[in-house]
């Protein structure tokens, strides 16, 4: 498809968001679409799929001035969006089978009553044509969110495809995964379908985009070949100047332990030891499906834990989140739609929710001055960028849902951090805040365990890494034995 969008504009409110966008996507072409949280990106992805009107402005699609009244309309120009909030798009009470062919049973198999053994059957070829290894049998909710997105993916590609629109893909996926998702690209590019795809990581742009355009304020401000581009050069265009220290790491650790657990086992991890001391940052290295979020998740009582847990010394419990909210323990979960954030509320509300009760007069009333103060110093530490503290949540872009998910744990005042993916989908202004604050906790003696897939942040940024495979610890990494290739060594084959 040869996709041309000419001053295309929208405003929500008084909040003009795209501002006179002009770009073209030709057939067989990758393009990267960049630029900052909030600068638009998700906005004009709603715009080609038909799920919003641009105020003004026109898209032509083979050089014929069209309008997408709606996501049908798009979908029958063969336009298929994958969402940066893609849990949307599935149902979770249904089998990988049936979500695949749940809207359109009747053009797949020509009849609309078919066979749940002919649907896994049917689903299981198409996901292994595409390399996919997904039990087509199981419950959509049951599945993590990189096993939900290759889904959603999949999906995706059993149509009629000639534009495809990637809102940040890779955010959920491991290195191996994400490989498999470049030789899908390449295969649509061959195959002559146009690709927009939208990232945060500029060497996934590079290694894999014909063309770089750069959003900044819902305005264009760079578009070309990627092969006349570098980093530098990109970077300057999303955020104006240059970032030059993009990982502030301190190194802040103490002697002392404030988090110790032995011989933790759990459903998916076993006889797990681990000190972290104050200050300090231990990362955890591993694939997708390794038990490295798992671990997280039960020390924060959404898992069950055996074994022992001491908090500053004490022995606690963590059989419930009370639980772990009482010992101090706060958890930046990867999936802030499913319990991370309340959609529906405001951000001030979001981001006061687990500290009630310090923010309470006793008795239990939340005091609304105390609630306002407080969670509009945070939000604007963090520079969460919101119209105002009062509006929902689920206006923001995914970048400052990411910073407000943040914000509402670093109220808690916790002794002890886990964090899951805490950059996934942010900006890479953001993405230098976000370390800041990391290092501003870690001088208060917070102790952190950080989970990331982004492997030069979790070198980076951790006193000292811990790789784990099928649910334990198989390495410590260290000093000079701390880089990305030993961590995927021993992640992926083991001690070599
Ligand atoms: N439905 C909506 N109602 C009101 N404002 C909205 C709506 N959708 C988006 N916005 C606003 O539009 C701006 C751009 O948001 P958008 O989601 O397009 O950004 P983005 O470039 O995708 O950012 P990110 O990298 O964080 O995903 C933000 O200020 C956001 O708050
Ligand atoms: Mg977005």
């Amino acid at each position: 498809m040869h996709l041309q969008l000419a001053d295309v504009r929208k405003s929500f409110g008084d909040n003009s968001v795209l501002r006179g966008v002009s770009f073209d996507v030709g057939p067989g072409e990758v393009v990267a679409l960049v630029g900052e949280n909030g600068a638009g990106k998700s906005t004009l992805t709603r715009v080609i799929s038909g799920a919003h009107q641009p105020d003004s402005g026109r898209l032509l699609i083979d050089g014929t001035p069209t309008v997408l009244k709606d996501p049908q309309a798009a979908m029958a120009q063969g336009i298929e969006v994958i969402y940066q909030e893609f849990q949307q798009n599935l149902f979770p009470h249904l089998s990988v089978a049936e979500n695949m062919y749940v809207l359109d049973r009747e053009r797949v198999f020509g009849r609309l009553f078919v066979s749940k053994q002919r649907m896994a059957a049917e689903a299981a070829r198409a996901l292994r044509r595409l390399g996919m290894e997904i039990d087509v049998q199981r419950q959509v909710g049951e599945l993590s969110v990189a096993e939900r997105q290759m889904l959603e993916i999949a999906k995706a590609m059993t149509h009629e495809l000639r534009l495809i629109i990637l809102d940040e893909p890779t955010a959920a996926l491991d290195e191996q995964e994400s490989e498999q998702l470049f030789a899908q690209v390449n295969r649509l590019r061959e195959a002559g379908v146009s690709v927009i795809y939208i990232s945060h990581r500029l060497d996934e742009v590079f290694a894999l985009s014909d063309r770089v355009v750069v959003l900044r304020d819902g305005r264009v401000t760079l578009d070309a070949p990627t092969g006349q581009l570098t980093p530098a050069r990109v970077v300057t265009a999303m955020v104006g100047d240059a970032v030059d220290d993009f990982y502030p790491k301190e190194r802040n650790a103490r002697d002392e332990v404030v988090l110790e657990v032995r011989n933790g086992n759990g459903a998916r991890f076993h006889d797990i030891d681990l000190q972290v001391r104050a200050g300090e940052v231990v990362g955890i290295g591993g694939v997708v499906g390794c038990g490295r979020s798992d671990l997280l998740r039960a020390l924060f009582g959404l898992q069950p834990l055996t074994g022992s847990v001491r908090v500053g010394g004490s022995a606690v419990r963590v059989a419930s989140v009370e639980d772990a909210i009482g010992s101090r323990i706060a958890y930046l979960s990867p999936d802030r739609q499913a319990e991370g954030l309340c959609m529906g509320q405001s951000v001030e509300a979001n981001v006061s929710l687990a500290s009630l009760r310090e923010l309470s007069t006793g008795g239990g009333v939340v005091s609304r001055g105390k609630e306002r103060a407080a969670t509009g110093a945070v939000i604007s530490d963090l520079r969460v960028r919101a119209a105002s503290p009062s509006i929902a949540v689920s206006s923001l872009s995914g970048g400052n849902q990411q910073k407000a998910l943040f914000a509402k744990w670093v109220m808690t005042r916790p002794r002890v951090l886990l964090m899951d993916e805490p950059t996934r989908g942010v900006d890479v202004g953001a993405k230098t805040e976000i370390y800041r604050i990391i290092n501003q906790l870690t001088a208060d003696g917070v102790a952190v365990l950080l989970v990331s897939s982004d492997l030069p942040e979790l070198v980076a940024m951790s006193d000292r890494v811990v790789v784990m495979r099928e649910g334990r610890f198989v390495a410590e990494l260290t000093g000079d034995g701390l880089d990305e290739q030993s961590i995927l060594k021993h992640a992926l084959v083991g001690a070599a």
